[in-house]
């Protein structure tokens, strides 16, 4: 649940008005509306005029950055994929393979109480109730992309926190470079875990490079659309990594541990020639049985099959390819 302003908040620590406003008269010249959404931070203050404001390579910087945000929030109005389309086309095996089974396999999936155990290289490890990992934080909304490896996608508004700044209450120790984390194994509750014919083994294994970890993008969601996780969607937390492909955001995390080694995950080990560790979204590398050049924005139907160029990193390039930076991406696929 986001914290509300704390009861004993100052008057004088609320942030002036004209202080705000003139903040955002930095941002004159950026008029007008994306995809007709009006934001605040478009306000033109046109009383001020202080020349060649965006100049400077911070400033162009600045306001590219401020750009693209301003991008995420009108895909969030435009474009974002319908909460009932997002909650019942799903993948997540441990409740069946179809994309409605775990709508309904999924409805008495028991998420309350809930306990996450850290391990390995560590300072801080231990069992944790779910809630006293999250009271501390903040929570926020991040709407993200999600690209699946089966060539569909959809934009989502989650609600959670940072990966990073949960990670760093664990106080990793220096020989800790990958973290990988395990959903829950309990066949009784998740049927596809007893199923004969599952194309992968259980209980499902994910991991990040430490590095990739901890990039600002990777998030732990708790919640999406304002509302708590469906359990369909890996209730009570998941994994999100929007620039890697989907199966790399793993569901209902029991699990948490610092390795020096790197793991072997789960569709790796189910079919190593067409799932990698890295898995990050390259319109150019092929999965051995589809292209990967293009996508199927959700929803789609044979009159509209909205299909789209895929973008390397999934558009966001920006924020995450310095983190492969020589390497071969044909070769750590
Ligand atoms: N996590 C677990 N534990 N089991 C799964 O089967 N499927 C993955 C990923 N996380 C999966 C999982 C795949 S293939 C995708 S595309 C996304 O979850 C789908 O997330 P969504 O159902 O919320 O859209």
């Amino acid at each position: 649940m986001p914290k509300k302003l704390s009861r004993n908040t100052h008057e004088n620590e609320v942030t002036d008005e004209s202080v705000y406003l003139s903040r955002r008269s930095l941002l004159k010249g950026f008029g007008g509306s994306i995809l007709g959404y009006h934001s605040p931070l478009l306000y033109s203050d046109k009383s001020s005029s202080t020349g060649n404001e965006f100049g400077s390579e911070l400033h162009q910087m600045l306001f590219q950055k401020i750009k693209s945000r301003l991008k995420e929030d009108a895909i969030k109005l435009a474009e974002s994929t319908p909460f009932n389309y997002a909650s019942s086309y799903n993948n997540f095996y441990e409740f069946g393979s179809g994309k409605s089974d775990p709508k309904k396999n999924a409805k008495k999936f028991i998420t309350d109480p809930w306990e996450v155990s850290v391990q390995g290289e560590c300072d801080g490890a231990g069992t944790y109730h779910l809630e006293d990992l999250v009271r501390p934080h903040l929570l926020e909304e991040r709407i993200y992309r999600l690209r699946c490896v089966e060539a569909w996608s959809m934009v989502i508004p989650w609600v959670g926190l940072p990966l990073l700044s949960l990670l760093k209450r664990f106080k990793p120790r220096s020989n800790a470079k990958y973290v990988k984390f395990e959903t829950l194994y309990d066949p009784i509750q998740m049927p596809g875990q007893k199923s004969l014919f599952s194309a992968i083994e259980y209980p499902y294994v994910e991991a990040l490079r430490m590095d990739e970890a901890t990039n600002e993008l990777s998030f732990l969601a708790l919640g999406m659309y304002g509302k708590i996780l469906p359990n369909q969607n890996g209730a009570p937390i998941r994994l999100v990594v929007p620039w890697k492909y989907g199966f790399k955001s793993i569901k209902s995390i029991v699990k948490i541990e610092f390795v020096e080694e790197r793991p072997v995950t789960t569709w790796m080990k189910s079919n190593p020639r067409e799932y990698g560790f890295y898995s990050n979204v390259n319109p150019s590398v092929d999965h051995p049985r589809w292209s990967q050049a293009t996508e199927r924005r959700l929803p789609s139907s044979i009159f509209s099959p909205n299909i789209r160029p895929t973008e390397m990193f999934n558009g966001y390039g920006d924020e995450v390819a310095y983190l492969y930076r020589g390497m071969d991406l044909k070769k750590f696929y």
